[in-house]
């Protein structure tokens, strides 16, 4: 992508820049608070495309991005103040000036924080120059949720990615994956530069996907393969086993535009990034879900958006081997790599379920029907330790 249009990412804030942060700034302060207990004294954020630090918003006030979204929450809590460190990486030296402005008037107001590191430069090898310096003091990183956010596939190199995550086991990514871009390049084939090589590690890899892609008949198949292919590769390249991706589609066509992607070597981290996502998600079943579907008015029959009558489905059929404990669908099944679905589809999905008469809550022990249980805000709460059974 041009300086220009890197620039220009900046003169509009769109909804999908919005939910991005909104999955940002929610995940990181849950990550925090959950390392800050096992990690030590020193956590690390890192930003890794950081660009100019603020958005013009329609009204002309500046809206803050991801850099002053992000010591915001740190700032907010002081435990976090004062043991995460934060690094901020950007390439253009135009955005770059602004971002160190803003950061140093963010740090001039917020003296609890520490004070924010920047870098003029390009986030791999920057990263890698940082590990390096690490390794040759015996020592690694910190705890370090880092956030790759390039516009274009450019930049987000899948080395540094792997090698970051096999450095620390706290370590996380939260990734922007343009497919389109991906597709694009895909489209060029044996002109393709080495930018897909990068993204995914190797050329053999590339190769490897082309080879994919092109069996596919339908563009749907083709972005499955696409998504899943690097999906896997962070799955069985890296220690990150938990991988979830959320969908953004296009705002004025029914095609996806880029996935948000979240690396994590632990099922808690999964869990919560999920229920996160899940409530920034809009789908047009108006349910929530792992996807912005911004231009459709009927959903896509993609694994990323699990049909609501299949959700119910699934779980009428766990109860047919018989009763189970709320928290089997809301901790237990949403731990496991390969489940899609949060805590929060369960429970909306469990209460539907319940008011149509097609399962029964029962006590804590199991033994009886539950009694009355306490409203939130005018909704019935069903607690992870009640029981559910098939009438
Ligand atoms: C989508 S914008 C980042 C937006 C920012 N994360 C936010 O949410 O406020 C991408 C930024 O990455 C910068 N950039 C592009 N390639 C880069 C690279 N290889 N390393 C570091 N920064 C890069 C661009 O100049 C641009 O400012």
């Amino acid at each position: 992508m041009s300086a220009k249009t890197d620039r220009e990412h900046f003169e509009e804030y769109r909804d999908q820049t919005l939910a991005k942060h909104t999955i940002l700034e929610k995940y990181i302060f849950a990550y925090f608070n959950i390392v800050k207990r096992t990690g030590g004294s020193n956590l690390v954020y890192i930003d890794g495309f950081a660009g100019r630090g603020t958005y013009d918003g329609e009204d002309g006030r500046p809206i803050p991005g991801s850099p002053l979204r992000a010591l915001q929450k740190i700032a907010s809590h002081a435990d976090l103040a004062s043991k995460v460190t934060t690094v901020f990486i950007e390439k253009d030296r135009h955005l770059y000036t602004q971002l160190v402005g803003h950061l140093e008037a963010f740090h001039s107001a917020n003296p609890s924080i520490r004070k924010p590191q920047h870098q003029l430069g390009s986030f791999a090898p920057s990263m890698a120059q940082e590990l390096d310096t690490l390794a040759a003091k015996n020592r690694t990183i910190a705890p370090a949720f880092v956030f790759v956010d390039p516009c274009g596939v450019d930049g987000a190199e899948f080395g540094i990615i792997e090698r970051l995550l096999k450095s620390q086991d706290k370590a996380e990514v939260f990734l922007f994956f343009n497919i389109e871009g991906v597709r694009r390049i895909l489209g060029l084939r044996d002109k393709m530069a080495d930018t897909l090589s990068k993204l995914l590690g190797s050329d053999e890899r590339a190769r490897q996907l082309l080879q994919r892609v092109d069996a596919c008949h339908t563009a749907a198949e083709r972005e499955e393969a696409i998504v899943t292919f690097y999906e896997e590769l962070l799955r069985t390249q890296t220690p990150a086993r938990f991988v979830v991706s959320f969908r953004v589609e296009k705002e004025d066509r029914k095609i996806t535009s880029h996935y948000l992607i979240h690396a994590s070597q632990h099922p808690l981290g999964f869990a919560i990034m999920k229920d996160v996502m899940w409530r920034v998600g809009k789908t047009a079943e108006g349910k929530g879900g792992l996807a912005l579907e911004q231009a459709s008015s009927v959903p896509m029959n993609m694994l990323f958006t699990p049909e609501w009558e299949a959700v119910r489905q699934s779980i009428l059929a766990e109860l047919l081997s018989g009763m189970k404990r709320v928290s089997y669908f809301c901790v237990d099944l949403v731990q496991k790599p390969a489940n899609r679905l949060c805590s929060k589809a369960y429970k909306t999905a469990l209460l539907e379920l319940e008011a149509e008469k097609r399962i029964v809550v029962m006590s804590k022990t199991g033994l009886l029907p539950a009694g009355d249980r306490p409203r939130l805000k005018g909704v019935l709460t069903l607690g992870d330790d009640y029981y559910v059974r098939l009438p």
